[in-house]
């Protein structure tokens, strides 16, 4: 179910607010697209990792524990090219073990075999002998340890005033890993070739520039040298931003060594045992509030669980810090923050990245604040919320389009929030056997695109050019791993450019091809690069219809509208006649346009003072629970969602979005759970790790509402991450609301709430 809040198809526009079918969905519904795996390769080898079966230890060999199998090859760390390392920011990943293994599961050979099973027997055959060390695993040890990164942001003096101050409230607030699950496992298929581009890697990525980077660092070729090209993509949710970089290596190594394509796909267990996870976070929050529960003062310490490697932790950090005080005033803010470095995998890039960590720290501690002060969650949360005006922890003053206070209406208006919250409070103490009930609120909001300095530094760009046939070919890069961008980008450049879905061409993401207009990550695809293909379609089009006025002037000037060029006597031409004509007499025309930040502040990146974010996009949830007061078995019965969007481009995709993102939190919050035991994780396949199916999902109601960014196309924000941020704490509040246990850590399984319930009589 879902409906509409300030949000409608505005009458003057044609596609933007309609929500038309998905190219590519007949196939992946039928089953026809090619995904990773699928793809026909003539003599195609297969390739399997070899991993540490422990946490830490020093390498004394790897090798064939007898003769080599037939046919079968290996590849060590000896075996590289080029620097031991995966460029993403630095290159500290290491490709191939090499001297130490640092977790379980840290790949330290593959082997190539011409068959599937002929490789996984060979990878059997090699004999790993590590002299083991001494793995920390535990975060009070890690802290004992150099950090991987360290960061501080803030604002004024908070401990004058927590000194000060009559009421100090605080809290401590833990969240777990969290595995993507994406449907499709990683998978990469790589071949050399004598000439053009050496090297071809293709497969499952949301970022084909990162890995084509990668594949540059380590094989020490010339950029040209290396292409690599999406494949379909069956979900992503950002294990697919950092770690196909390393497979794409891994595969393209074995088909140095055997001279043919090597494919490397992961099953599940093995994808879960090697890639990155959602960093776990223990959050510490001190405040200092007025009587009527006012933020006065707000000092923050994160501490992520990096795992082994730092790979993309330093901006998880800095995305997490820049989100810590939440959607609220505070005047005295110091937020710092730290990775640590443990003995598993890295973890790594995971929607949200860093955020949706944080909301669980900040939506708690404004539930403590409430309890402490008895000021309900939804009175608490409006008297706090950010205004158009006020000001961020980073100095940056936040825009017109806040729409906080408008997405708790939302939520409050369709639950009658505070009456059935106060009921449900009332009844806490009722245990008489049948199931408890209550709701929880979360507010939160998220900040698109590349995090302070990274779209100005990136500068991206896109492409529209003319084909012989007389359509716009739209470049870029961004990749479809499901969340729709290929539909989405159809409307945005019809739209800009006036003309049919038919006058436009999508060619695949291909380094050969398109130009880096950067990752598919960030929130950043329909904001950013929509607003670049907008841009450049639209400059097209125009370029066009002046063209055909210089040729026809009685009717000039000439507009284009739904495929048709259209003069001021208002006779028409299908814009790919006129575009054909054009052709006939130029030789091409192609337009490139790059990101230009909007004029203002620019983010400091050494005081982290300025606008971090050019927007935020809004949202608050309201979750309805019951608990079982026998198992504490919770039960999310059903779910209220207001996102923020801008401007809703598809507006059923839009849905999707929030709905899918709402759900994944909802799972994080409740039951998801990596358990680990000297390192290894315990629970490494479906059937013990749980994801919410649709038996489990409550029945969500969004409402979308529309502030309209005016730097995105026809006003959309970025989205895809928002929702991952609100469902966690809305929940865990509204088993507070039901049972009057206070959980700080998820996943808020029964054994956690039993544990409450224990410490709880303890304390009575
Ligand atoms: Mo992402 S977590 O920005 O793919």
């Amino acid at each position: 179910m879902y409906r509409w809040g300030g949000c409608s198809k505005l009458a003057e526009l044609t596609y933007i607010g309609t929500s038309p079918p998905r190219p590519d969905g007949p196939a992946k519904a039928s089953g026809l697209s090619q995904y990773a795996d699928d793809v026909a390769v003539a003599g195609l080898w297969f390739g399997e990792t070899v991993r540490s079966p422990v946490a830490h230890g020093r390498l004394r060999s790897v090798g064939w524990r007898r003769a080599a199998p037939p046919g079968a090859v290996l590849v060590t760390a000896a075996d590289l090219p080029g620097p031991n390392g995966v460029q993403l920011i630095d290159d500290g990943w290491p490709i191939l073990a090499e001297g130490t293994v640092e977790h379980v599961g840290q790949a330290v050979a593959l082997v190539a075999a011409p068959s599937r099973r002929a490789a996984v027997l060979a990878a059997a055959e090699v004999e790993v002998d590590i002299e083991e060390l001494p793995p920390v695993f535990d975060l009070s040890e890690a802290r004992r340890q150099p950090s991987l990164y360290e960061l501080e942001l803030g604002l004024g003096d908070p401990e004058a005033v927590l000194d000060q101050a009559e009421t100090v409230v605080e809290g401590e607030y833990r969240t777990g890993h969290q595995e993507h699950i994406y449907i499709e496992c990683q998978g990469m298929t790589a071949r050399w070739h004598p000439s053009g581009p050496r090297v071809e890697v293709s497969g499952s990525m949301q970022c084909p520039y990162y890995v084509h980077k990668s594949m540059v660092h380590a094989f020490g070729l010339p950029e040209e040298a290396v292409r690599v090209r999406a494949d379909a993509i069956g979900g992503g949710f950002g294990g697919k931003e950092d770690y196909p970089s390393l497979i794409a290596i891994h595969a393209a190594l074995l088909a140095r060594a055997v001279e043919r394509p090597v494919r490397i796909v992961y099953d599940r267990q093995q994808d879960i045992i090697g890639t990155t996870k959602r960093h776990p976070a223990t959050m510490r929050y001190r405040s200092a509030v007025d009587a009527e529960g006012r933020l006065l003062a707000l000092d923050v310490l994160v501490e992520l669980d990096g795992g082994a490697f730092t790979t993309l932790s330093k901006v998880v950090l800095s995305r997490a810090l820049l989100h810590a005080a939440g959607p609220y005033r505070c005047p005295e803010v110091r937020v710092r923050g730290r990775v640590l470095r443990t003995h598993t995998a890295p973890n790594g890039a995971f929607r949200g990245f860093g955020a949706p960590q944080v909301a669980f720290g900040i939506e708690r501690h404004m539930d403590a604040i409430g309890r402490r002060l008895g000021i309900d969650p939804l009175t608490l949360r409006q008297r706090n919320a950010l205004v158009p005006g006020d000001r961020l922890p980073t100095g940056q003053i936040v825009d017109e389009s806040t729409s906080a206070l408008a997405c708790l209406e939302s939520v409050a208006r369709r639950t009658d929030f505070v009456t059935r919250w106060t009921e449900y409070q009332a009844a806490q103490t009722e245990t008489n056997g049948t199931p408890q009930r209550g709701l929880g609120l979360s507010l939160y909001f998220h900040g698109a695109g590349f995090t302070g300095n990274g779209e100005r530094r990136m500068n991206s760009p896109a492409s529209a050019r003319l084909t012989p046939e007389g359509r716009i070919a739209v470049l870029s890069a961004m990749t479809d791993m499901g969340q729709g961008a290929v539909i989405v980008f159809r409307q945005i450049a019809g739209e800009a450019a006036g003309v049919t879905f038919d006058d436009l061409e999508f060619p695949e993401p291909d380094t050969n091809e398109v130009p880096n207009s950067g990752p598919t990550v960030a929130s950043r695809t329909t904001m950013i690069v929509g607003q670049l293909v907008a841009r450049a379609v639209r400059e097209v089009s125009a370029q066009v219809a002046d063209w055909w006025g210089e040729q026809q002037p009685a009717a000039s000037p000439y507009t284009v509208k739904d495929g048709r060029v259209v003069g001021q006597d208002g006779r028409s031409t299908p814009f790919a006649a006129v575009a054909r004509s054009y052709l006939e007499v130029h030789d091409a025309l192609e337009v490139t346009v790059r990101h230009q930040p909007a004029p203002g502040p620019v983010f400091d990146e050494t005081t982290y003072q300025g606008p971090a974010y050019p927007t935020y996009a809004w949202g608050a949830d309201i979750a309805e629970v019951e608990v079982d007061p026998d198992t504490l078995a919770v039960r999310p019965l059903r779910m209220a969602v207001a996102a923020e969007v801008g401007r809703a481009i598809h507006p059923r995709l839009c849905i999707g979005q929030i709905e899918g993102g709402t759900l994944q939190a909802v799972g994080w919050g409740l039951l998801e759970e990596i358990k680990l035991d000297q390192g290894r994780y315990l629970n490494d396949r479906l059937a013990t790790y749980i994801i919410p199916t649709a038996m489990d999902a409550p029945d969500l109601d969004v409402e979308l509402l529309e502030a309209a960014f005016p730097d995105g196309p026809f006003g959309a924000k970025g989205i895809g991450e928002l929702p991952m941020d609100g469902g966690a704490p809305a929940v865990v509040a509204a088993i507070e609301n039901a049972t009057g246990l206070v959980v700080d850590e998820i996943p808020a399984t029964p054994e956690r709430l039993f544990a409450a319930q224990m410490r709880e009589r303890s304390d009575d």
